[in-house]
């Protein structure tokens, strides 16, 4: 039987975890190898991108694994290079590099507010810019932005620049799609609500809280319709959905994947 990406090449950046468990990146390189997909693995972090190639490979699939920074122009450049090289072209461009930090618009440093725009729009800017013109020269294909429901309303916590960097993220992709609409390139972003990832034990809790992870998912999760948060499967298959020709007609859209959070007045 086909998989749902056979025959493609899928580029996912920020294909590992930040801690261990399932990732939204990591779970949507192995879902897009069990698919059928080429998978080219790039992460920051070596070791965690190398994990996200064993599992892909010991379950059958094909993937490399590559080390770059996606805010540097060079590593970008380099990365797509690597990855033609390797597979003859790029079909799926995944970014899902991006994260929060604290932080209202009086008290955000600056450089805290660079560095955040430049995790979470730059990075996509960058690999877009240098993965187009060999999308295009494949025939199209499919783009997928990692976005947020910070990008499209406030949780309650301040975090100004992951709400504007994330909001921007979706309108520089409506943008591309409209660009490239008639020559078979299409963009869409999936924006994730509340998700139970390593990132929550990793980062969240200290971030946004005292450090006690235990507290933090048990907050995090009352505060979801279902009374639980989703997970990064359920990212990784609203990702493989749109980066799959069953989404052929889908363009320049947002899939909110978030168990109904933004559907609420209160
Ligand atoms: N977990 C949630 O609740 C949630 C909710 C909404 C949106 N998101 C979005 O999901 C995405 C991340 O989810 P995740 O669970 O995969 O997080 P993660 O932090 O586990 O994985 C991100 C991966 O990106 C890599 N990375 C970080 N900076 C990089 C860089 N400059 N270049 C290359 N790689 C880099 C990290 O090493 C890591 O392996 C982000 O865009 C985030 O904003 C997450």
């Amino acid at each position: 039987m086909m998989g749902r990406l056979e025959n493609k090449v899928a580029l996912i950046v920020g294909a590992g975890s930040v801690g261990p468990g399932w990732g939204n990146g990591k779970a949507c390189a192995v879902l897009f190898a069990r698919e059928g997909a080429k998978v080219f693995a790039v992460d920051i972090n070596a070791e965690s991108g190398e994990e996200t190639r064993s599992i892909i490979e010991e379950e059958g699939g094909v993937c490399s694994a590559y080390q770059a920074d996606a805010v540097k122009f060079k590593d970008v450049t380099d990365m797509m290079a690597a990855c033609v090289a390797e597979y003859g072209g790029i079909d799926v461009l995944h970014n899902n590099v991006g994260g929060s930090v604290p932080g209202g618009v009086v008290d955000m440093p600056e450089d805290v507010w660079d560095a955040n725009i430049d995790l979470n729009l730059k990075s996509a800017f960058l690999c877009c810019k240098y993965a187009i013109p060999a999308m295009l020269d494949g025939g199209g294909g499919s783009i997928v932005n990692i976005s947020s429901v910070a990008g499209m309303r406030y949780l309650g916590r301040d975090m100004i620049s992951y709400h504007a960097s994330k909001g921007g993220l979706m309108e520089f992709t409506r943008a591309i799609a409209l660009k490239y609409a008639a020559r078979g390139l299409r963009a869409n972003t999936v924006c994730p609500g509340l998700m139970n990832t390593p990132l929550v034990t990793a980062r969240i809790a200290d971030q946004y809280g005292d450090g006690d992870a235990a507290k933090m998912i048990a907050a995090r999760d009352a505060i979801c319709p279902s009374g639980k948060m989703g997970d990064a499967w359920d990212v990784a298959y609203a990702s493989l959905y749109l980066a799959s020709d069953e989404a052929k007609y889908v363009n320049g859209t947002e899939l909110v994947v978030d168990g109904g959070l933004t559907a609420r007045c209160a």
